[in-house]
């Protein structure tokens, strides 16, 4: 896809959270979601001493980036990897010199599958165009959606799409993949799909849109493990902002969502006894909250860019080293 086309979700808004955490020259902001550096490029012209790791676990967003980043190459280093490897990212980087020590300022989390990512062929994210059932972020290793389709018990495929999709067939879709790859492995996207439509009742098929999209949301998920990976990444993350920085995080669907708001609650509670004059210093929380609930984007963003409709985008600041 032609990067200049791809708008990146909230970006007035994630700028306007980040950057005065990233003011000072030398300040540090890791993207743990590089994608085709949307929000990358906003970050560095609104930020000149800002300098940027730049993380992705997907090759071809690594070298997307690393183009339209040229203009900046001196203040960005980029990191094909998953996020939560940052920790290691972070000392390798403060070993060998590129950033000083507790200089995290910053930290970006747009969650989820990119539009490059969907709208490649190639890669098996799209139910609407046939390629090879893949469905990596990293196409250098790991599971493939095929080797889950061909490979899980019924009962672990159903629990899959019932709690990553919310899709209410998942036991009759699970029993038809299972039927139908006895006869052959299931291999395409199109396959796939006309599996999944057949399976469901006549009824539902004629409402709300592809049958198959919530099957392939699922899929996903599980293929990259993106929950358990969120769940690692983040309080891994968090322990690394220096006080005073900033973590936003967009995430697009309710259960990454979930996982994102847990974390930030709980790091900005107060857990101090209710009736002390004076607030322990241990109690007192580590980060405040800089979102009340989820931002979502307003109807004229939702209009033009399709992929910003479910964003929903927490943020929180780092007021104490410690951990309450
Ligand atoms: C929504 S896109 C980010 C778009 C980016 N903010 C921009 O403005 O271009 C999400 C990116 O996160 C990457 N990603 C997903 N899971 C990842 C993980 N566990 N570790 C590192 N990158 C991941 C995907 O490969 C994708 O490029």
């Amino acid at each position: 896809m032609d990067s200049d086309k791809h708008v990146p979700v909230l970006a007035g808004r994630v700028t306007a959270l980040l950057a005065p955490a990233l003011a000072a020259e030398g300040a540090v902001l890791v993207d743990a979601t590089l994608g085709r550096a949307g929000h990358a490029v906003a970050l560095l012209e609104a930020c000149p001493g800002l300098l940027l790791i730049g993380v992705d676990a997907d090759v071809a967003a690594i070298e997307e980036a690393g183009q339209r980043l040229a203009p900046y190459a001196a203040r960005v280093t980029l990191v094909h990897a998953r996020y939560d490897e940052i920790p290691d990212i972070l000392a390798a980087a403060t070993r060998n010199g590129t950033i000083g020590p507790d200089r995290v300022m910053g930290l970006l989390f747009d969650l989820g599958v990119s539009s490059p990512q969907l709208d490649e062929p190639g890669r098996g994210f799209a139910y609407a165009q046939d390629a090879p059932l893949d469905m990596r972020m990293d196409q250098t290793s790991g599971r493939t959606a095929a080797d889950i389709v061909n490979g899980y018990p019924a009962a672990d495929l159903a629990r899959v799409l019932r709690d990553y999709g919310e899709e209410r067939f998942a036991r009759r879709i699970a029993d038809a993949v299972i039927r139908e790859r006895a006869r052959t492995p299931i291999t395409s996207t199109q396959r796939l799909s006309a599996i999944v439509k057949d399976a469901i009742p006549a009824a539902t098929r004629r409402t709300g849109g592809n049958p198959a999209k919530r099957t392939f949301q699922a899929l996903r998920i599980e293929v990259n493990d993106e929950l358990g990976t969120l769940r690692r990444a983040l309080p891994a993350a968090l322990d690394e902002l220096a006080v005073g920085g900033r973590v936003v995080v967009l995430a697009y669907h309710s259960l990454e969502d979930r996982i994102v708001k847990t974390e930030l609650v709980r790091r900005a509670a107060d857990h101090a006894p209710p009736g002390l004059p004076i607030t322990a210093d241990a109690a007192t929380p580590q980060f405040r909250l800089l979102t009340r609930g989820a931002e979502r984007p307003d109807s004229t963003e939702a209009a033009s860019n399709p992929r910003a409709t479910s964003a929903r985008l927490r943020a929180a600041e780092r007021v104490r080293q410690e951990a309450a």
